[in-house]
């Protein structure tokens, strides 16, 4: 299959991780036969440096006329954040590529692969009972993308921020939720403020029509603030967690914590076309970057994410999954997962990876 990737590196640990996830990229296509075609586009503070801004026309075009993007991580350290450079970089980059290719549905798998169950922060007795959840954020509207505005003198200023929802994005988002269940354990986790918020219950009502449509899956509704505390409690009973935007970036990073690592974490970003961008959860790590330390699994299972999701190519996604879970059972960790103990470089944990992948088809 010919297929043409939008690579966007960003910034900090961005370059280092993606980098390995090109090289596990191209040894699927030598095992597999694929011809991938890789635009390389900048953005994030890596763009501002050339262009003054965050996500230039350029890498809009790059992105607009590939098949899938692959995303790196954006932004700047937290003490350099009123320079331009970094100054609203997030913002004005992934906010503004999220918004430009309205990606409504944000995946985001946990699972503890049994090699890590010591990284765990868990209990044991609650590691045992395994791992392994789907988190579907809504990433189009909710409090990220209503008004912001800030008025006033200094002293006297006041901040507001608008939280919306339309009934029809919170069908949307809930039925990929549901059909994320169909092929998993069939239970979907909702998760709201319904106790007090206008937006979560319409997000309580539009979530349970929905389900009508999946007698074969079982929903539950959870409040935000009881979630947080039931999800370390009973981290095994939970299979697809449906969550709004912001409600979502929060749990989302509460859970990663189960993985050993945030490094360990990819997603996929999906529009209503199908058309996805991928990234890790983990961030631009300002504080490692340039070091070669960077945990790069996220990054290489996000590539994995790709793989399965906007080119159909499951035995690819697969074959990437079987690589890091036999790389892992082998001993090899990044500084992130040694817990203390010898740590392997970012593009050692790479190449490991790749090759663990030979072998060719399984
Ligand atoms: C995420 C991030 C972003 C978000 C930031 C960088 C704007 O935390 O993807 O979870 O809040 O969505
Ligand atoms: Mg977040």
């Amino acid at each position: 299959m010919n297929k043409k990737i939008a690579v966007l590196a960003g910034d900090g640990i961005g370059t280092e991780i993606m980098a390995e996830a090109l090289k596990v990229l191209r040894k699927i296509e030598e095992i597999f036969g694929h011809k991938f075609e890789y635009v390389e586009g900048l953005i994030g503070g890596s763009a501002w440096e050339k262009y003054g801004e965050h996500f230039p026309e350029e890498t809009v075009s790059v992105s607009e006329n590939t098949d899938a993007i692959l995303f790196g991580s954006v932004g700047g350290p937290v003490d350099k954040q009123m320079e331009p450079k970094w100054k609203n970089c997030e913002t004005n980059s992934i906010l503004a590529i999220r918004k430009h290719f309205n990606f409504n549905v944000n995946l985001r798998p946990v699972k503890l692969y049994s090699a890590l169950k010591d990284a765990c922060v868990l209990r044991s007795d609650i590691v045992d009972k395994g791992i392994d959840m789907l988190c579907v954020r809504e990433l189009s509207q909710d409090v990220y993308f209503g008004k912001h505005e800030m008025s006033g003198e200094v002293g006297m200023r006041h901040a507001f921020d608008e939280m919306s929802y339309d009934e029809k994005v919170i069908e949307a988002i809930a039925h990929a939720a549901f059909k994320a269940a169909q092929v998993r354990k069939k239970k979907v986790t909702s998760v709201d403020k319904a106790n007090v918020l206008n937006c979560s219950k319409l997000w309580r009502e539009a979530v349970t029509n929905v389900a009508k449509n999946y007698p074969d899956c079982v929903l539950e509704h959870v409040l935000v603030d009881n979630m947080s505390m039931q999800v370390l409690k009973r981290p095994g009973d939970f299979d697809v967690i449906l969550m709004p935007n912001m409600f979502g970036d929060i749990i989302s990073d509460e859970v990663s914590v189960f993985a050993g690592s945030l490094g360990m974490l990819p997603s996929a970003s999906l529009n209503e076309r199908g058309f996805g961008l991928y990234e890790p959860s983990s961030g631009s790590a300002p504080d490692i970057a340039g070091k070669g330390i960077a945990n790069p699994i996220g990054q290489i299972l996000s590539a994995a994410m790709m793989l399965k999701f906007s080119f159909g190519m499951t035995e690819e996604h697969d074959a990437i999954l079987n690589a890091v879970e036999k790389t892992l059972a082998e001993g090899l960790r990044t500084g992130d997962i040694a817990d203390g103990g010898k740590a392997v470089s970012t593009s050692e944990m790479g190449n490991k990876i790749v090759e663990n992948l030979r072998g060719g088809k399984i």
